[in-house]
């Protein structure tokens, strides 16, 4: 029997129950920090649809940042030459890009009436400007130094975009894992600037498509991953358009862009090309 820290009265607990007297703060609290989080929702309109927009906005922010934590560790795996643990963290990704995709429900099908309702609340800003969203699409090889520009004026972010800018991304390091085992991956494809978006390679095609007819291995397992990552990915794109072109029809967005036609091109886009394109050779 211990006292309430409060009211100074027996607590009691018995062995199966969970312990309910704890002197500070709880230490689900201290791990978790969500007066923190739950502090961090502050909308700027009484509109009860802005909330759900602000908490979704969160938490897909989070979850970029922890594919990005992913991508990089697959990326690093794979840069040691350790396929298997590449290939669980990207696995790892799969789900949360699922997780992302299935965040959009509570926004997905507002009206534009809803969404004008506090849109304008919102000003200039725009997912457009996540320094994390644009980590992401870095390390899976949609490099571009002007998307640092929104960034300039704070450095820490920019510091960390202008690594990622120059860094290998997860397809760059699977590749040069392809050459270390032996494939015909070219020397142009292996030393290509890395600032500049990844372009197709018809001889990486052809690498991709002799694993796909022969291997029953982890470099299989590897293709699909990857593959798998890209396709959910796109995903996630094509939910955003959908749900964009449901709110605010054919107006430019708050970014500053054209809308949706904008994105419609974004997500016409194929990351790791050559997975999709060696298929018809095999
Ligand atoms: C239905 C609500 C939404 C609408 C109408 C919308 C609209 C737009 C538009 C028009 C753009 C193009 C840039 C611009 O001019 O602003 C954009 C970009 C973007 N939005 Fe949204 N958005 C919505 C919800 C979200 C949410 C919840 C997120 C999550 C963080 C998000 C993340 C992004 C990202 C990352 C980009 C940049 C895409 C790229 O660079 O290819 N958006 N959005």
């Amino acid at each position: 029997m211990t006292a309430d820290a409060l009211s100074g009265c027996p607590v009691l607990h018995s062995a199966d129950e969970p312990r309910l007297d704890f002197g500070g703060t709880t230490p689900y609290e201290d791990y978790v920090h969500a007066a923190t989080l739950h502090d961090l929702q502050r909308p700027v309109t009484d509109e009860p649809l802005e909330r759900s927009f602000l908490v979704v906005t969160q938490v897909m922010e989070l979850y970029f940042g922890l594919l990005a934590f992913d991508l990089t560790y697959a990326r690093d795996r794979l840069a040691g030459d350790d396929v298997r643990a590449a290939t669980t963290a990207l696995h790892r990704c799969v789900l949360h890009v699922k997780a992302l995709r299935a965040a959009w429900l509570p926004i997905a099908r507002m009206t534009p009436r809803e969404f004008n309702a506090f849109r304008d609340a919102l000003g200039e800003g725009s997912g457009f400007q996540s320094a994390a969203y644009r980590q992401v699409e870095f390390l899976l090889g949609e490099k571009s130094a002007s998307m640092l520009v929104p960034h300039r004026s704070v450095p820490a972010q920019h510091a960390e975009l202008s690594r990622a800018l120059t860094e290998p991304g997860v397809y760059d390091a699977a590749l040069a894992l392809l050459a270390r085992r032996g494939h015909a991956v070219p020397d142009d494809v292996l030393n290509r600037d890395l600032t500049r978006p990844y372009a197709p390679s018809p001889a990486v095609e052809d690498v991709w498509a002799k694993i796909y007819a022969t291997d029953e291995g982890e470099l299989l397992r590897l293709g699909e991953a990857l593959t798998d990552v890209a396709e959910e990915f796109t995903g996630w794109r094509h939910d955003h358009l959908m749900a964009t072109r449901r709110a605010m029809g054919a107006k430019t967005g708050t970014g500053g862009s054209a809308g949706v036609s904008w994105l419609e091109k974004r997500a016409r886009r194929d990351l790791f090309p050559e997975l999709w394109t060696a298929r018809s050779h095999v």
